[in-house]
């Protein structure tokens, strides 16, 4: 079985150097409460401003750190963009890549997430690949179509050994950010179906390998139904990381599931 892994995206928050200064030291305290490294992994997508500062200080842990996005190429006139290259270098070994906050402001699309996959890869930084339904597809039973693009277009090109190394986060966008909360059938019947096509694409070994986690309003109480799922290899938690207690508490309900 896979190491569970418990990502947290800060997204845009932390805005102020104070904001910053205080997570950190509630971090620190609180993850003495947890042994990182045996069964469960944490990484902390942090904003790119903030990455230099908390690789420094988190030094010392078993914290890994990620970025929210990157761009494809490497270096530029791309005015605005951050290099995969800058992100390895200030810290970051994880890249966060097509959440759907991005797909759905910035108008990403599959070819652009494909391509900073790549680029990624390249780069020495695992992708976490964020896929899922709007409630409209699913309501019009758009969802395997939908899944299934994302998937098929978005690892284009991706050879086996590469895709070992990516990270798939499902994560139904009509539940990021709100208090909905699938059920845990809703939950694994997703999983089976990114398993069913990853497997037609890359055989079974390595399927077994990527890893598939939930996302979307992921708080303590929801990990005793992570744990009624075994093949479920971790979550990617919003809101609940912004409090290290919490997220903290996330990575707890993994150790004794
Ligand atoms: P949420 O966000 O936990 O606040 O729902 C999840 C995400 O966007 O990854």
């Amino acid at each position: 079985m896979n190491k569970k892994t418990i990502i947290g995206n800060i997204k845009m928050n932390l805005i102020t150097l104070s904001e910053r200064d205080s997570y950190l030291k509630a971090l620190k305290s609180d993850i003495k409460k947890v042994k990182l490294g045996d069964d469960v992994e944490m990484v902390l997508c942090v904003p790119f401003v903030h990455l230099e500062f908390f690789a420094k200080n988190l030094k010392r842990t078993k914290i890994k750190l990620g970025v929210q996005n990157i761009f494809w190429q490497e270096r530029g006139s791309f005015t605005g963009e951050i290099s995969p290259v800058m992100a390895k270098e200030y810290g970051a070994d994880y890249s966060i890549i097509g959440h759907s906050e991005r797909r759905g402001y910035f108008k990403e699309n599959n070819q652009e997430i494909n391509l900073k996959i790549k680029s990624a890869i390249k780069n020495g930084i695992i992708p976490i690949l964020c896929i899922g339904e709007t409630l409209q597809e699913r309501q019009k039973g758009l969802i395997n179509d939908i899944i299934s693009r994302q998937l098929n277009e978005g690892l284009e090109g991706i050879s086996r050994m590469q895709a070992e190394k990516i990270i798939i986060a499902y994560e139904p966008v009509w539940v990021i950010g709100s208090d909905a909360e699938p059920t845990s059938d809703e939950i694994m019947e997703a999983r089976i179906l990114i398993r069913k096509i990853l497997t037609g694409k890359y055989g079974s070994d390595t399927t077994g390998k990527i890893k598939v986690l939930y996302g979307a309003n992921v708080k303590a109480s929801l990990i005793k139904k992570m744990c009624l799922d075994p093949q479920m290899d971790g979550v990617l938690v919003g809101r609940e990381s912004l409090v290290p207690f919490n997220l903290i508490e996330i990575v707890k309900g993994f150790e004794k599931c």
